[in-house]
């Protein structure tokens, strides 16, 4: 194991899973897998703890859209839906992803009752289909360069009428080490370590996504970046009083 691997600058290696000639056998145990991975790690958490602060600060005439962009396997919408459901509110979910074959996995991992409308869809291309109160996404800015990272924030901030926020890994050699050797022994598909680590190193420091952040003409005062288990959370709200506080 190479512990002195370089992380100084985000690395530029593709993923397994941005192949566009997977086997969707494997490609559903990989995003499976995955879904464990973020349920073990409490991958879901701050982007739950965020929404559900800033939804019960949301003006609710009509029943919320939520859109998960890049949403995969869609557990995290699917914990949406359960969230909704015990706390009574009704919620438009819209999951959104690059790969057909993904959204027709996340299709078929959903049951009817969950209503998600799974589509096919480059986030590029949000604008001007998607209606959206609130835009999330979890674990998808490493997979964008920096000009994507800071053209996506600009996106958000144009389509998502109330707020959005997204969460991704922290670029660490801690992290990198932990996903490693944490998912050899839970025996995940291999390819959770591959892209689990180049993930890592493909991810964003805080000084880099406030460089982002300002390149893509937002106010550091109105993006918050709050770090959680070797995550950030980057959230926008539109009112600067309804900022919902994560705590560190
Ligand atoms: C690492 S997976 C994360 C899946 C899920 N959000 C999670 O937290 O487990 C990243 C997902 O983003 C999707 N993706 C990558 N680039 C995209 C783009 N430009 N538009 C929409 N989806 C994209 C990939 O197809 C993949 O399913």
């Amino acid at each position: 194991m190479a512990l002195s691997v370089d992380l100084t600058h985000r690395r530029d290696e593709p993923e397994w899973l941005d192949r566009t000639d997977i086997d969707p056998k494997e490609l559903e145990s990989v995003l499976r897998d995955l879904a464990r991975f973020n349920q073990a790690f409490l991958g879901h958490y701050p982007l739950l703890r965020w929404l559900g602060k800033a939804i019960r600060a949301a003006p609710k005439e009509a029943p919320l859209t939520i859109v998960d962009v890049g949403c995969g396997y869609g557990d995290l919408l699917r914990a949406i839906r359960r969230w909704s459901s015990q706390n009574g509110f009704d919620f438009n979910l819209v999951g959104i992803d690059l790969n057909p074959v993904t959204i027709r996995i996340a299709r078929a991992a959903t049951s009817a009752g969950d209503r998600i409308d799974f589509r096919a869809m480059d986030i590029f291309e949000l604008n001007p289909t998607i209606q959206a109160d609130f835009i999330v996404s979890s674990l998808l800015t490493h997979h964008l360069s920096d000009d994507e990272i800071s053209e996506f924030l600009r996106l958000m901030e144009q389509v998502a009428r109330q707020g959005w926020a997204v969460c991704d890994l922290q670029r660490s050699r801690l992290l990198y080490h932990f996903i490693g050797l944490s998912s050899r022994a839970a025996r995940l598909h291999p390819m959770i370590t591959h892209d689990g680590q180049i993930s890592v190193a493909r991810s964003l420091r805080r000084a880099e996504w406030t460089q982002r952040i300002a390149e893509a003409g937002l106010s550091s005062k109105d993006v918050e970046i709050r770090w959680f288990l070797f995550r950030f959370l980057i959230g926008r709200l539109r009112h600067a009083e309804q900022t919902p506080q994560i705590k560190q």
